[in-house]
């Protein structure tokens, strides 16, 4: 704590009445905090989302120029580049502060558990250990800027059906191995200005006024020293809140918080030292936030170096699922004709739907990129091929096979049509909609060098896996997507981005498939059994592995150096040479998994502890260093209630994805 600002708070709590103090506890409306103008407090200022800022409510008054948007959370977490989503934080904090605002709702670090929710384009991974490494750099770059971020939803919110209502029914293990070591991680190495708690219920208790999850663990263990908001509607009580650790009620104008709040101290329900804590949390915040400084809030939107960067951005997260007899790239100087199919060819979703939107200043569709780049060179046909959401029909098949029967090569841009994917509602299945897989299988037919290029946020069923020769997927790429896929399509930048989830073959095979949607419970009962972590121990092949992603250059894992022996409590050194054996330059996600080979309880077959990104010449080759603390070996004990490391022997695994282990070691820790 910074004792300047806790003298600045205990002064401003003594002056403040009661009334004074619970006005600052909710919103005003549905962005800003209360004014206290006779102690020079100002609003604080709060806006969506964690891809973009969101604009389309007006206030402040400013909100009226567009903002850049840039591609999506899985995107970013597809990067598997922190220092990237560093930079891609900071830049969101220029343009936050452009458009007048002080705290930017994200990141959005929910557990993907179940591929049909609606807000897995918005969110990071089903692993807990890339959502924190992805969610700490994008605060880091955020609030280095002056930027509060708002780590949401705090917890176990992992899907629509029943938001507001649903109960998490979560074991321990799974909690703390699954459901919150992200969280933990940026709260401990970034300490987000604030956390936004959830709507759901967490074992039969609202995350509102969950004094488990609200005071024991995000502050009494994690060290958490920012306010709590409640999204938007999540608080239900006035007592029950306040004690649990509820700061901010949001939106306003304040609803169980306000009189209610006054009543409960004047009536002696609760103490009034329950309310000044959390005002002590919200008037660190106006400090930090400058509101009682007049602090000028400075900032660029839509400047080149964002929309460079929100292209960067596209092309490091792009992620190539299969590439047959080395179709792609493509070559211009080899090709003449170029089929374009598909209505997200010219008609590119950039987001999913929801409170993440933005609302960009322009956005360039991949058909475009692709006539712009190739103009003069190659002839670009393009057939829509189907409808946006109606069932395709066969004359339209027909035009686009047309095309494809007289060219060099198949372009179809199979996607999702708008807000399929959102806040609010889940997918009713897992197909691509509108008979797009119809289309994608007559234009195999038509012509064997066909490249399918996912525009969607999580995975899809994908029935012609065997008739296509390449799929791309470039997840919701934001507003500069068109230019970032034709690049890599084109070669001009080699793809690098890896799958946070596993896509699985259907719906059926996933972990969570006899459990959800649920009802008014929800029940976890695959446990810490989620993701690959589920799919390797019951030997379930995916369609596409956890860390998948394939490149137009190949890389070779020397030998693994290092420890092989450790300490309980202590941490273990690994190191590993990367070299690039192909011809063209590369970036290889590096990931280092974990397996415990014998332990007291079941464990996963193995755990994802460290990953890094390198850029390779080639012939160019590097080391890679890992430095696996403690939390790499251990796992958590509901009986001890504590994470514990069982001395033995444990595997350390290094590959280019969860399924391609290239290169295996034995590390032996001691008691
Ligand atoms: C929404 C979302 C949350 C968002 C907030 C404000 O319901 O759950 O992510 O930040 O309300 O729009």
């Amino acid at each position: 704590m910074d004792t300047n600002i806790e003298s600045r708070v205990e002064e401003i709590l003594t002056k403040l009445t009661l009334k004074e103090k619970v006005s600052l506890l909710s919103g005003i409306d549905g962005w800003l905090t209360a004014a206290i103008e006779r102690l020079g407090i100002t609003s604080l200022i709060m806006t969506d989302g964690p891809h973009g800022v969101r604009t389309d409510h007006g206030s402040p008054a400013r909100m009226t120029s567009p903002a850049t948007a840039f591609p999506t959370g899985v995107s970013i977490a597809s990067t598997w580049n922190p220092m990237l989503v560093e930079r891609v934080g900071a830049a969101l904090a220029e343009e936050t502060q452009a458009l007048g605002c002080d705290v930017l709702l994200g990141p959005c670090v929910n557990i993907i558990r179940h591929p049909l929710a609606g807000r897995n384009f918005e969110a990071y991974s089903e692993d807990p250990f890339v959502a924190g490494k992805t969610g700490t750099a994008w605060v880091k770059g955020l609030q280095g800027k002056g930027v509060g971020a708002s780590l949401k939803h705090y917890a176990c919110n992992n899907q629509e059906y029943e938001r507001f209502r649903g109960n998490s029914v979560v074991d321990e293990r799974a909690l703390r191995e699954i459901y919150l070591p992200h969280f933990e991680m940026v709260v401990k190495e970034a300490q987000p200005w604030t956390v936004m708690c959830a709507y759901n219920r967490v074992n039969g208790v609202y995350a509102s006024e969950d004094y488990y999850l609200l005071t024991e663990i995000l502050r009494g263990e994690w060290g958490f020293e920012g306010a709590v908001i409640s999204d938007w509607g999540a608080n239900h009580t006035t007592v029950e809140s306040i004690e649990g650790g509820l700061d901010l009620e949001m939106p306003g104008p304040a609803k169980y918080y306000g009189g209610l709040l006054v009543d409960a101290v004047n009536i002696y329900q609760i103490e009034e030292e329950s309310v000044n804590n959390a005002v002590r949390r919200m008037l660190r915040l106006l400090i930090k936030a400058g509101r009682l400084d007049g602090k000028e809030r400075a900032g660029s939107v839509n400047t080149p170096e964002h929309q460079a960067l929100a292209r960067e951005l596209a092309e490091d997260a792009i992620t190539l699922l299969k590439n047959e007899e080395s179709l792609l790239p493509l070559n211009p100087g080899s090709i003449k004709t170029i089929a374009v199919i598909g209505p997200n060819a010219a008609e590119l979703q950039i987001s999913g739907g929801g409170s993440a939107r933005v609302k960009p200043p322009y956005l360039v569709s991949p058909l475009d990129a692709l006539r712009s780049k190739l103009d003069g060179k190659v002839e670009v046909l393009y057939a829509r091929g189907c409808g946006y959401e109606e069932d395709v029909h066969q004359e339209q098949i027909d035009e686009a096979l047309g095309l494809a029967k007289r060219a060099d090569a198949v372009l179809l841009f199979a996607g999702m049509p708008e807000n399929f994917e959102t806040e609010g509602r889940d997918r009713p299945h897992m197909q691509l909609p509108g008979g797009r897989d119809e289309l994608i299988r007559q234009a195999a037919a038509a012509n064997r060098n066909i490249v399918v290029v996912l525009n969607c946020g999580a995975p899809v069923e994908m029935p012609w896996i065997d008739e296509v020769k390449a799929v791309v997927q470039m997840y919701y790429p934001g507003m500069e997507g068109g230019n970032a896929i034709a690049n890599i399509l084109l070669g001009e930048v080699n793809p690098s981005g890896k799958l946070t989830v596993t896509y699985p073959t259907k719906l059926e095979d996933t972990p969570a498939y006899l459990n959800y949607p649920g009802g008014r419970d929800v029940i976890y009962g695959e446990e810490i059994f989620t993701g690959y972590r589920y799919y390797d121990k019951k030997g379930v092949e995916p369609l596409f592995p956890f860390g998948h992603g394939l490149s137009y250059t190949t890389f070779e894992y020397c030998e693994i150096q290092g420890q092989e022996k450790g300490k309980v409590g202590e941490s273990v050194r690994i190191d590993i040479e990367i070299r690039n054996t192909g011809d063209c330059p590369g970036k290889e996600v590096v990931q280092l998994y974990v397996r415990d080979l014998e332990s007291s309880l079941p464990r996963p077959v193995k755990e994802l502890k460290g990953f890094q990104k390198v850029s390779l010449n080639p012939g160019e080759s590097t080391t890679v260093s890992f430095e696996l603390n403690e939390r790499a070996f251990a796992f958590y004990h509901p009986d001890k209630r504590a994470w514990v490391v069982e001395p033995g022997a444990f595997d350390v695994l290094i590959g280019s994805s969860s399924k391609d282990i290239r290169r295996k070691a034995m590390v032996i820790i001691e008691g």
